[in-house]
């Protein structure tokens, strides 16, 4: 038996991608409720009378999340579902703005509080740990348009208003806390994965349109910082919780295309990329390679000792991270990144991908190697909190959905996951994204379905929201019960 007798299986979501009730018990409006995927520009227009950016919602377009899958509302079901298939642990977040709703009060909201209370007891009564995200792209708006965001010093200390009050709160309910999720996409996705607004209107009119590296090593550097003395405050409150910081680590398997050295340290540099923020968050310290870039591109960020120290003296209890696909670099090609990781030339050694119209490159060994590299270089717990397949997926003639394809994914990862665990990564867990369908966070679309269980909703709003199991369901149920034996 390779998988520990007290491994957290279990499923990972989101609040802005399934709660829905987005205006609702006082809550006002976050970053993903002004846009439709978090790939795309958020949909804000420039007010020359109050000098701010307003939201500038289309008529011709859905916003998917503002009703999400009414999870606000039917969180008692959904998690019925969960504990059916013997989840130990489920992952969410706490919507920063249904406790602060515009970030900045001084007061919390007791509405949001309760919600979470409820919800966190509800799968503590089911037998599932809660594991916490305290910012899954759900920062409060009015912080952005108000402030600029991450690029403000100020946002430290909203931030820790927030979090004091629920560390106090779900102190002794929630052992495994995580702070930003996926923060190493601020560069890509800075509004929404960031929480960054540059507040002065430029030439296009588009919000961030002239967003500078520099000022984007400013926001990572405030939001390390507050990582490190939100890290601090968990273990000063509950000194018994954990709290792990959490990246998008598909991009960390990323290959070289061949041997030639300018494909090996291309593929080393953009690994850099991501390893700046475990280097950080996990080692205490700035690397050189970075010192490297502040130096030639002149974007040192603003720092005094004192957050040098803050940021040293306290690192994270383990490393949370999502991998789903891995990529190639080639040094006269090109790279992307999105929410699954990035995207490179095609590697033909893989054995495919997953179907249209997504098509991502299908690697189970990438999330052996990813364990292994982290393991090596920073010796820390790890906790997989996202793994999982989006594919577009109707209801048969019976009303059955037969996801062969997404067993098949997942049973692969979970073979390679042992493997690592055999290479001797301590994995604490296994959290599969998405076990009931949601929004999709990229895209904004119901579509890419990832969960065990149906969700009857559609891309123009329609649907009646009912759930059912998908032939999955019982797949997955009998992995746990088997602690990973039968696979
Ligand atoms: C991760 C995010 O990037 O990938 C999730 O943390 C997201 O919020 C998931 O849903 C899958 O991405 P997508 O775009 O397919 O929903």
């Amino acid at each position: 038996m390779s998988f520990p007798k007290n491994f957290l299986w279990g499923g990972a979501v989101a609040a802005n991608q399934l709660e829905g009730a987005y205006l609702e018990d006082d809550k006002q409006l976050n970053v993903t409720d002004v846009m439709v995927g978090i790939i795309s520009n958020p949909d804000l227009k420039y007010d020359e009378k109050t000098n701010k950016w307003i939201p500038d919602f289309k008529e011709d377009k859905v916003y998917l999340s503002h009703d999400g899958i009414d999870f606000y509302h039917r969180y008692k079901e959904d998690l019925a579902y969960m504990a059916q298939m013997g989840f130990k642990a489920f992952r969410t977040s706490i919507s920063w703005g249904r406790i602060f709703p515009n970030g900045d009060e001084l007061e919390p909201n007791e509405a949001g509080l309760q919600f979470y209370d409820d919800l966190f007891d509800e799968m503590i009564r089911l037998g599932m740990e809660p594991v916490i995200t305290l910012s899954h792209y759900e920062t409060p708006l009015h912080l952005l348009t108000e402030y600029g965001g991450w690029l403000n010093e100020k946002l430290i200390e909203y931030w820790m208003n927030y979090v004091e009050v629920v560390f106090n709160r779900y102190k002794g309910k929630v052992k495994y806390w995580m702070t930003f999720n996926e923060i190493n996409n601020i560069f890509r996705m800075p509004f929404a994965a960031g929480g960054v607004l540059k507040t002065t209107p430029n030439e296009k009119g588009i919000p961030n349109a002239d967003l500078t590296d520099a000022e984007l090593y400013q926001a990572t550097h405030y939001i390390f910082v507050a990582n490190a003395k939100t890290v601090e405050l968990c273990h000063e409150i509950d000194p018994e919780a954990k709290i792990g910081c959490m990246l998008s680590l598909s991009s960390m398997a990323t290959y070289p295309y061949s041997c030639n050295p300018d494909d090996v340290f291309g593929a080393l540099q953009f690994q850099r990329k991501q390893k700046l923020f475990l280097d950080v968050m996990c080692k205490g310290y700035y690397p050189g390679y970075v010192k490297r870039i502040w130096n030639e591109q002149n974007c040192t960020p603003v720092m005094n000792e004192e957050d040098l120290e803050i940021i040293k003296n306290n690192t994270v209890d383990y490393i949370a991270f999502s991998y789903y696909r891995s990529a190639v670099y080639k040094s006269d090609g090109s790279i992307t990144v999105d929410t699954g990781g990035a995207a490179g030339v095609e590697n033909p050694y893989l054995e495919g991908t997953s179907p249209e119209p997504w098509r991502w490159p299908i690697d189970p060994k990438g999330i052996r190697y990813v364990c292994n590299i982290l393991t090596d270089e920073y010796n820390l717990p790890l906790f997989i909190v996202e793994n999982g397949i989006g594919l577009d997926e109707n209801l048969d003639s019976e009303g059955k959905i037969h996801d062969d394809f997404r067993k098949k994914y997942v049973k692969d990862h979970l073979v390679q996951i042992e493997e690592a665990i055999k290479d001797g990564c301590d994995v604490m867990g296994y959290l599969y994204w998405g076990p009931i369908d949601v929004v999709s966070a990229g895209t904004g679309e119901m579509r890419k379905r990832y969960g065990f269980v149906y969700v009857d909703r559609f891309n123009d709003g329609t649907g009646t929201l009912e759930r059912r199991k998908k032939d999955s369901f019982e797949w997955f149920k009998n992995v746990i019960e088997t602690n990973g034996e039968e696979l």
